[in-house]
């Protein structure tokens, strides 16, 4: 008999090591503070690739360290990336965005309550992969379930602390295995020295964020999880219902949506 589950650890574990040399290859010493760490992207980018995800939306881009390592990532097989940001800082944006010319990335400025869901039906055919890093905690999860469509295979939100509601979520639906500490059990040459060299780079840095345990939450969607993850519907959304705000998406109220979300938080606090 199949074992699907060692044949599904292994696959990430082959794709693991892809991914992590290709962060080794310039990444791990340009990470900085607030950025999501470089052995989280090289999970992010593994899963999407046993999942055969051909375009990524992202959200929250800030000095581009993330969106970089997507391009880079993309540009080897033709892949597409989309990435959001509300670009508030003009200086910075232009310096993020002259870093990012090198790469096959459509950079959208905006409200990711207005643009996530327009984009991602404008993806082009194939798997599609989310990853959200601004906004973050349960707005970035209704938001990123309002715009699941059966092309969306793999969903991550950063910034997903120990003993928040948010981690709790991504664990009942994707088991612990949504982080990579539980999920590549046997790691291969190249993750471990990204490991270590993360470790190395990140604590002299003086890292704010654990080093041991990610916050990078990354779910697989079957179908079975991904009508899971679609139907959400949870107090801790408050207005912005995932159905609510798919629902004003459909009908071209994009605008509108972005409104519910400061309603929510100003008539309900979140
Ligand atoms: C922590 S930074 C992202 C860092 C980046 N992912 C990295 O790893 O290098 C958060 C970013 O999210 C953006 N952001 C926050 N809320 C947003 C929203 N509603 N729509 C679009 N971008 C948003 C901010 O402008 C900021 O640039």
């Amino acid at each position: 008999m199949i074992d699907v589950k060692k044949d599904t650890e292994s696959a990430l574990r082959d794709a693991a090591e892809v991914t992590a040399e290709l962060v080794l290859n310039g990444y791990v010493e340009k990470w900085v503070e607030g950025a999501i760490f470089p052995s989280e992207m090289a999970f992010f980018l593994a899963k999407c690739m046993v999942e055969g995800v051909t375009t990524v939306v992202e959200s929250g881009r800030q000095d581009g360290y993330s969106t970089e390592i997507l391009g880079d990532w993309a540009s080897r097989d033709g892949r597409r990336i989309i990435s959001i940001d509300l670009e508030d800082d003009a200086a910075r944006a232009a310096a993020c965005r002259r870093r990012l010319s090198p790469w096959p990335i459509e950079l959208i400025k905006g409200s990711a309550y207005e643009q996530f869901g327009r984009w991602t039906k404008r993806t082009p055919d194939g798997p599609v992969g989310f990853l959200a890093d601004g906004p973050k905690g349960w707005p970035a999860i209704s938001m990123m379930a309002a715009a699941t469509t059966d092309r969306v295979r793999v969903v991550a939100l950063h910034n997903l602390t120990i003993g928040s509601g948010e981690r709790a979520l991504f664990e009942q639906i994707g088991g612990k295995q949504a982080f990579y500490e539980h999920a590549i059990v046997a790691p291969g040459p190249r993750w471990t020295e990204l490991r270590n060299r993360e470790m190395n780079f990140a604590s002299a840095a003086d890292a704010q964020r654990s080093l041991d345990v990610s916050s990078l939450g990354v779910l697989s969607l079957d179908a079975d999880r991904r009508g899971m993850f679609r139907g959400l519907w949870r107090p801790e959304f408050g207005l912005h219902q995932p159905a609510a705000v798919r629902t004003l998406w459909n009908l071209g109220l994009a605008v509108a949506s972005t409104k519910l979300y400061g309603l929510s938080f100003r008539l309900l606090g979140r």
